[in-house]
């Protein structure tokens, strides 16, 4: 295997960028995984992987998105998992794949793609750009081929990138109508210090079915020193193993990325030989299983592996099934799908009781902390440990709380300390929003002092069962009397909260840098 700094040391300023950089993923002669939406997830990723795939690529995860999840780490999967608003898992990974997995993102906005670098920096091997999808949602917004006629936005993004981040920044380009253009700009990509380039070598207008044009690739590696990863074969030139490195020649890359023939059956870079799509598949969903992936997602990567057969009884059976479980069912893999399960539930199981030794109370300074996250799924609607906590301090005659807040330069989380008859609260963790950590920090003291938090199945809770005797009560009024009464109920703790967040007192400025 050749290595790949002959062709860094060639260029000087490029040598000196990725001398101040970490070691790296190296992009030499290596077999790629292609970024592809729905389909690489971290199922297929870590199939890919254990089939002989060297990189594997994530699909295209849009910045805007990205930018609002919030890191978490799964111990019960035993993943980082990047979690939106809406408690969808955008981005799933883990440490199997940390060195090899290179995280693509869709953007038009270098400052925008650093925020979502840095949050996914220290979970992935390297970082690349999508700059060659010609799907309107992409280009509408300015991303994906859209960024081709524009080497000024790809400068400015790219340079941000590498500048930013301490991993290896890679991007991915359709080829432009002319070689001395797509020449031309793969020099001007060259230049920002990116690791490498995967060149598709299809036209922005072309289809998938469109002869891939290995002189335009062949042209880009010859004109640059970075490696260049060769794309588009899957149609008419790569069907087995062995056809990668007639690829490779054929197009003077470094390295050959695969999408389709790796979607239709991974096992494609075993260098033994491919397996049959039917022990291929089962692989697939032990992974789905054990990751807990999503059906919707399962299903869709495996109708893509059944390809025509689709439409046949055991496509149509495989199509109905809804959950993971059914999906096995359709497999036969039952007993593997409940061992898998119960073995996870046992990890749950374990954590859950370590979790609840960890969370006593500990003095730090005068502050007394707990790890604990704020989950709103855990409280009834218009239930919160803030109201519960003010409830409190009026029937004990004590000043209401007061919140601090301080928020974290590096990724804008918030962490909050309440203070009460004198003692301060504060919880371990951190938060994506003030709000949580405020709710985090009540949580912690009303835990402290043994008190209720307004939980889901908290039965003795007096202010849940005051509101459900009120809202019993109103059901009988008239309908404009009702519906008064209803918004005044409603419009209650939404004036305390307020009230309490008036008095909320912000450490350093909202936005400000925290002295921790
Ligand atoms: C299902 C599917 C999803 C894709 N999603 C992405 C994507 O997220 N990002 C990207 O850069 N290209 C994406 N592509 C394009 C592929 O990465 C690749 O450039 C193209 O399919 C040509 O390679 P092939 O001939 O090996 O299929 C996708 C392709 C397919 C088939």
């Amino acid at each position: 295997m050749l290595s790949c700094w002959p062709a860094v040391l060639r260029g000087g300023r490029l040598r000196m960028m990725m001398m101040n950089r970490e070691e790296g993923l190296c992009f030499s002669r290596k077999t790629v995984l292609a970024p592809m939406v729905r389909v690489g997830t971290l199922p297929m990723r870590l199939l890919a992987l254990d089939y002989g795939a060297d990189i594997v690529y994530c699909e295209e995860l849009i910045d805007i998105k990205m930018a609002r999840c919030e890191r978490v780490e799964n111990d019960v999967l035993g993943t980082v998992d990047f979690i939106a608003p809406d408690e969808r898992v955008m981005f799933r990974t883990c440490s199997k794949e940390k060195s090899r997995v290179v995280f693509q993102m869709g953007t038009a906005d270098p400052e925008r793609a650093l925020v979502v670098a840095k949050l996914v920096e220290n979970d992935v091997a390297a970082v690349d750009v999508n700059m060659g999808c010609p799907k309107e949602y992409s280009t509408k917004g300015g991303m994906g081929s859209a960024l081709l006629s524009d080497p000024e936005k790809i400068e400015a993004i790219l340079r941000t990138l590498v500048n930013g981040i301490s991993k290896p920044v890679t991007c991915k380009i359709r080829i432009l109508p002319t070689l001395e253009d797509t020449v031309s700009l793969v020099k001007r990509i060259e230049n920002t210090g990116v690791a490498a380039i995967a060149v598709h070598g299809r036209m922005r207008e072309e289809r998938p079915r469109h002869p891939v044009h290995c002189d335009y690739i062949q042209a880009v590696a010859e004109s640059v020193s970075i490696p260049v990863i060769a794309n588009g074969g899957s149609s008419d030139i790569v069907k087995t193993f062995e056809d990668m490195e007639k690829f490779r020649e054929a197009t003077g890359a470094s390295s050959v990325m695969l999408a389709r023939a790796a979607m239709w059956n991974p096992s494609i870079f075993r260098q033994q030989g491919a397996l049959s799509v039917e022990e291929v598949m089962e692989d697939y969903i032990r992974y789905a299983v054990r990751y807990d992936n999503n059906p919707f997602n399962t299903k869709y990567c495996l109708c893509q592996m059944l390809r025509d057969r689709v439409e046949s009884p055991f496509g149509k059976r495989l199509h109905a099934a809804q959950t993971n479980e059914e999906i096995c069912e359709v497999f036969g893999m039952t007993d593997f799908y409940n061992k898998t399960k119960a073995e996870l539930e046992a990890r749950r199981a374990a954590l859950q009781t370590s979790c609840d030794q960890s969370e006593q109370p500990k003095l730090e300074d005068d502050v007394i902390t707990m790890p604990v996250r704020f989950e709103r799924r855990d409280y009834p609607p218009q239930i919160s440990p803030k109201m519960y906590l003010l409830e409190w301090s009026r029937k004990e005659k004590l000043d209401q709380p007061v919140y601090e807040t301080e928020q974290r330069t590096q990724d804008r989380a918030f962490q909050s300390t309440v203070i009460i008859d004198n003692k301060k609260y504060r919880s371990a963790m951190w938060e994506k929003s003030k709000k949580f950590a405020e709710q985090a920090a009540a949580v912690v003291c009303l835990r402290t002092l043994g008190l209720p938090e307004g939980r889901i199945g908290e039965e003795h809770s007096g202010l849940v069962n005051k509101r459900k005797r009120d809202v019993k009560k109103y059901t009988v009024l008239d309908d404009n009397e009702s519906a008064a009464r209803k918004r005044h109920m409603s419009e209650v703790p939404q004036e305390e909260e307020e009230e309490m967040i008036c008095r909320t007192k912000v450490v350093n400025g909202v936005c400000g840098p925290t002295t921790r």
